[in-house]
């Protein structure tokens, strides 16, 4: 019998997971033992597991299907399933220059009508110092607003969408934005609060990158309602950082939280290249029981 430690690392999120080797297969007990500290701690780390591609895989697929490494950006060329986090990854074409405390934050791939419920990533060449990832609760951050702007949240719904840089999320948009870029435009209508559809906790759903806009209010009034809840989502005190060694695991609940890549990286010449595999997810659902509504962009379908 595998005897977990499950050490927290705050209050309100993060926790280590100790006792156990992911590079081997896991019993029933230890799969159920890591779930439950997933949907408790919201992202869980281990260390000093040195997974290669397949056990990455291996170790995925006992929580969830793996989706395309990335439905935008590609996955690799013999492991589908990975996507490659390098330091000059493309991804990072689109990152905006840091001005506010929330940019840069995002929810893994929101634009889609099914966002990956779980990413894990892993750490094969970590800086010595400097390029540390944050996530923050999204459940907590909800919890901590007034019951009079929950209550008003409640019936609000989002636009998500992948950058597309080319004007407000229409259908039109996403032709503009295929036309220019080539590539398929991901836009959804996502409930702003969501609930969690295991553990049945009310989610603050506004992934700083990908949201556009607040339906039904004006711009105005949309933008500055934004920038209020992005800068509690991101509050210190709902937030945990992780400092990476080589052999580190981050996996994440990404329901329930939204994180923050480091933009340090870039301040120095040492390299970072991590891997990531996500689980495919369900449509999200709000507190009157509305699903999410894709405008632009299909379903992310498992690899098999
Ligand atoms: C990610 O956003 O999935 C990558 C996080 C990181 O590079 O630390």
């Amino acid at each position: 019998m595998t005897e977990l430690t499950i050490t927290p690392l705050t209050l309100h999120i993060g926790a280590q997971i100790d006792g156990v080797d992911v590079t081997q297969p896991l019993d029933e007990n230890t799969i159920n033992l890591i779930r439950a500290a997933l949907l408790k701690w919201k992202v869980i780390f281990f260390r000093n597991q040195n997974l290669d591609h397949p056990q990455h895989i291996r170790f995925a697929r006992y929580f969830g299907a793996p989706t395309p490494g990335h439905v935008i950006f590609g996955s690799d060329e013999t492991y589908p399933e990975i996507y490659s986090v390098a330091k000059h990854r493309t991804a990072n074409a689109r990152r905006a220059p840091v001005i506010h405390s929330w940019t840069n934050w995002h929810t893994d791939i929101t634009a889609a009508i099914n966002p990956p419920f779980a990413s894990i990533l892993r750490g094969v060449v970590v800086p010595p110092y400097g390029g540390d990832t944050h996530w923050t609760n999204a459940a907590k951050a909800y919890q901590s607003l007034s019951p009079a702007l929950r209550n008003f949240l409640d019936t609000l719904r989002c636009v998500h969408q992948y950058a597309p840089s080319v004007g407000p999320a229409t259908e039109n948009t996403a032709d503009q934005y295929e036309k220019q870029v080539g590539k398929t435009a991901f836009i959804s209508e996502h409930p702003l609060v969501t609930i969690h559809p295991e553990t049945g906790e009310r989610l603050l759903y506004i992934s700083p990158d990908f949201v556009d806009c607040i339906v039904g209010l004006s711009p105005t009034e949309s933008r500055a309602m934004l920038e209020m809840l992005w800068r509690h989502l991101v509050r210190n005190e709902f937030t945990v950082r992780f400092k990476w060694e080589q052999g580190s695991i981050a996996f994440w609940d990404n329901r329930a939280t939204a994180h923050l890549a480091p933009a340090d990286i870039f301040d120095s010449d040492f390299d970072r290249q991590f891997y990531r595999i996500t689980l495919q997810g369900e449509v999200p659902v709000g507190v009157d029981g509305k699903p999410s509504t894709a405008i632009s962009g299909q379903p992310i379908e498992p690899i098999t």
